[in-house]
């Protein structure tokens, strides 16, 4: 629980944020000026075609960005500290873990080759629950249990190269859910499970946010698991935020041109992003980003300002600054 803090209060606050990668080719731009709120006790869904800053942001949060990567302005406060100025010591002793613990989306690397998969879990349990021994082991138990991992018992005992994808990903999890944070940050974590694994799993998270006011920040492609477990959801393109709405309103009433062409494109929800046909063009590349709105070239509405200017998410009336969308044309479109 995070305390002095009340359900749908902000708990953390991404303003500006702007990162940029140095690479040989060029200067990516992958992350332009992103504005997004994760409010305490929410499921907030993170959306959005591949390559448009969805990991990039995640790993800000948590000071984990590649050597290449300069942060060129922005906060990122976590109840109203600023995680950007925060020195690397401090950010791993009170932040990583404690605070906010991330599933990532490539699991198999984030395991420790040398160690079981139980002593891995156990790690988190004595550092963030109990030190007790015994009870450390049947902690890490439950939570082999708790991810559906069959035979606890059998797991805790194996190496990583003995277990499978999903299992791994499973094992991933469970080290993540016992370090008791108050913000998960979940980069695509089912995408080594197969179906029946993804929704026993997506129906564990929505358990735990809603017995521990657990807060949630889930990155997917997949439009039907934000339908089913998302209370908020911001839309990103090519490391720009288009739209951040309440669930129902993101899918009955998109405002802006990306969003609306992602969700009237898929009947029933029932599709991940990358098989949308029905939006023209690709994702451009951000070494030379489409001036203004980055969306301009592939949006049938864009006039000659869309160009030039970059719109700015404003708010839609009537919605206190929970429904906001960055298109200078919202209206008109609709
Ligand atoms: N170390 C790096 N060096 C150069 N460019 C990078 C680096 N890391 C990320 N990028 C670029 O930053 C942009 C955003 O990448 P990111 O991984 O955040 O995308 P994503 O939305 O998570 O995509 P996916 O859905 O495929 O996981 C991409 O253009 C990517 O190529
Ligand atoms: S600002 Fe212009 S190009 Fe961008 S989404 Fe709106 S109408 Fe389309
Ligand atoms: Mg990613």
């Amino acid at each position: 629980m995070v305390e002095g803090l009340k359900l749908g209060e902000p708990l953390m606050v991404i303003e500006d944020l702007k990162i940029d990668f140095l690479t040989e080719e060029g200067t990516v731009k992958a992350l332009d000026s992103i504005n997004l709120t994760v409010r305490k006790g929410e499921i907030h869904g993170l959306i959005g075609e591949t390559g448009c800053g969805k990991s990039v942001t995640s790993l800000t949060t948590l000071g984990l960005l590649d050597d290449n990567a300069r942060i060129q302005g922005g906060h990122i406060y976590y109840r109203e500290k600023d995680l950007l100025k925060m020195k690397e010591k401090k950010l791993r002793r009170h932040i990583r873990g404690n605070e906010i613990s991330m599933i990532f989306q490539n699991p198999v690397s984030s395991l420790n080759p040398v160690y079981t998969a139980g002593e891995q879990v156990r790690e988190s349990v004595v550092l963030y629950q109990d030190k007790n021994k015994k009870r450390a082991r049947q902690i890490v138990l439950d939570e082999l249990d708790r991810v559906k991992l069959p035979d606890p018992e059998d797991v805790y005992e194996k190496y990583p190269h003995e277990l499978s994808g999903g299992m791994k990903q499973r094992v991933m999890i469970a080290m993540m859910l016992a370090c008791n944070s108050n913000l998960l940050i979940a980069d695509e974590p089912t995408t080594a499970l197969d179906v029946s694994i993804q929704a026993q799993f997506i129906k564990v998270l929505k358990v735990l946010q809603e017995k521990n006011d657990l807060t949630i920040l889930y990155i997917t492609h997949d439009m039907a698991v934000v339908s089913e477990i998302c209370d908020r959801v911001t839309v990103m393109y090519a490391g720009q935020i288009v739209e951040t709405a309440d669930v129902h309103d993101l899918f009955k009433d998109p405002k802006h041109p990306y969003t609306r062409g992602l969700i009237h494109s898929v009947p029933g929800v029932k599709t991940a992003i990358e098989d949308f046909e029905t939006i023209p063009g690709t994702v451009p590349r951000l070494i030379n980003p489409p001036s203004g709105c980055r969306f301009h070239p592939r949006c049938e509405y864009a006039k000659k300002k869309c160009s030039k200017v970059k719109p700015t998410l404003e708010g839609v009336p009537g919605k206190n600054d929970k429904h906001v969308v960055s298109c200078h044309f919202w209206e008109e479109v609709e």
